[in-house]
């Protein structure tokens, strides 16, 4: 279990997010959560009152938009004002655009990137100087996706945005550990979330968003460095990256046909 942690939880006013702050609140963490919009992270709070009246842990919500550089380090100060030094940062914001018949846009990829990339780059910025010099061994936690394990259709600026975070959180990883910081990834399949609710192909294996936290939760308290789930999913992507010529020239054009 996680407990008498400071973490600052960014994308926590839906989804995934949302169930990560609950449960980590709920354990007895103090949770600053952020996300751009002020009532979402409100209604958190409040489920986290409405859920654990008599409970130790703590939600304490920040409007921030991590592509605005001078809103996260805004933030970052207050948080070091308000709890001192964290011990995880939980970077779980995210966008999905798809791209349609192969129509590249470089605003949508900019709008994705803005987010997805340079967002955690933005945030993780913000707090490594402090966790460097902390003696807590702190964490730092990105969620990228499954999709990033093999080329998937119509996912050119979300699928590509999340191989470039996990690969910016795997380098990083190795140029921390002389900082005693540690990184882990943490790739989901489909999630029942307001970002899968507009998709209109299959999504199997699909879980709900307190399971995937309860797998993320599992997966940090054991310092995992890497946390795929569902295993059935997880295990048929990197099967398909086996066969490169089995899923780039039978399956996944089948799949691209169905889906555009
Ligand atoms: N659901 C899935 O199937 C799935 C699968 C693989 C990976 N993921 C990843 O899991 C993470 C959580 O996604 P989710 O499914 O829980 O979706 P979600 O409910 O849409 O949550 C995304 C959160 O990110 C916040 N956000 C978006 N842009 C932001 C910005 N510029 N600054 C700060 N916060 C921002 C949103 O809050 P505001 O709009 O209020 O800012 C929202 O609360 C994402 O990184 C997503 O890519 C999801």
């Amino acid at each position: 279990m996680i407990t008498n942690k400071k973490i600052w939880l960014i994308g926590a006013g839906s989804g995934i997010g949302r169930e990560l702050a609950l449960k980590l609140a709920g354990t007895g963490n103090t949770v600053i959560i952020s996300g751009r919009t002020l009532g979402t992270l409100e209604q958190v709070a409040s489920e986290l009152a409405a859920r654990n009246p008599t409970g130790e842990g703590k939600i304490q919500p920040l409007v921030c938009d991590v592509t605005r550089d001078d809103q996260v380090t805004e933030v970052r100060n207050e948080i070091e004002q308000l709890t001192g030094a964290l011990d995880m940062l939980i970077f779980c914001a995210g966008t999905c655009e798809y791209v349609d018949d192969a129509e590249l846009s470089t605003d949508l990829f900019r709008r994705v990137y803005e987010v997805n990339v340079f967002g955690m780059v933005n945030a993780i910025a913000a707090v490594l100087p402090a966790m460097k010099q902390s003696d807590s061994a702190p964490l730092i936690v990105g969620v990228a996706s499954l999709s990033a394990v093999v080329g998937l259709p119509r996912a050119e600026a979300y699928g590509s945005s999340k191989a470039a975070a996990i690969y910016f959180l795997e380098s990083l990883r190795l140029d921390l550990h002389k900082h005693n910081v540690d990184v882990s990834v943490v790739n989901p399949g489909f999630v029942e979330t307001p970002m899968t609710a507009s998709n209109d192909f299959p999504m199997p294996f699909l879980m709900q968003p307190s399971q995937a936290a309860d797998c993320i939760i599992e997966g940090i308290a054991k310092r995992k460095r890497t946390i795929n789930f569902p295993r059935r999913l997880t295990w048929t992507l990197k099967l398909a990256s086996l066969f490169p010529s089995l899923w780039y020239g039978v399956i996944g054009p089948r799949l691209a046909k169905r889906d555009n």
